[in-house]
């Protein structure tokens, strides 16, 4: 096994679960990430120019464009999702509120 697809790999956990990849193994990654929101360019700024690494801009859905990205890895990382943050949460944890 040489090659993974990371999808939301720049996202927070995504992003560093590739820099650890390409700093800690060989693995060659491929990165898919539709930068919604909460992906950033940013997060993945200091990988740019490595080649193990491959940015793909695009969402997991697109049956198109992900499958043939599948096809070429041994395996695939998902970290491509939404973090939702309950409102009572946030309620709950609001300090000191009057
Ligand atoms: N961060 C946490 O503490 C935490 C805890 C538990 C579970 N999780 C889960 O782990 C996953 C990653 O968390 P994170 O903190 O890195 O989230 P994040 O929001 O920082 O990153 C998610 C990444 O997925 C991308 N993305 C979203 N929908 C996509 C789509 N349809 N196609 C392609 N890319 C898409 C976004 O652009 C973003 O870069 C999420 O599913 C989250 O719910 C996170």
């Amino acid at each position: 096994m040489d090659r993974v697809l990371v999808t939301g790999g720049a996202g927070f956990i995504g992003s560093n679960f590739i820099r650890h990849l390409l700093n800690e193994t060989n693995y060659k990654v491929i990165n898919l990430d539709k930068l919604t929101y909460a992906g950033n360019l940013r997060n993945i700024k200091d990988l740019r120019g490595n080649k193990r690494h491959r940015f793909v801009k695009g969402d997991i859905t697109n049956r198109k464009l992900a499958g043939p990205l599948v096809g070429k890895v041994d395996a695939v990382v998902n970290f491509a999702g939404l973090i939702v943050l309950e409102p009572l949460a946030i309620i709950a944890f609001a300090p000191f509120s009057s």
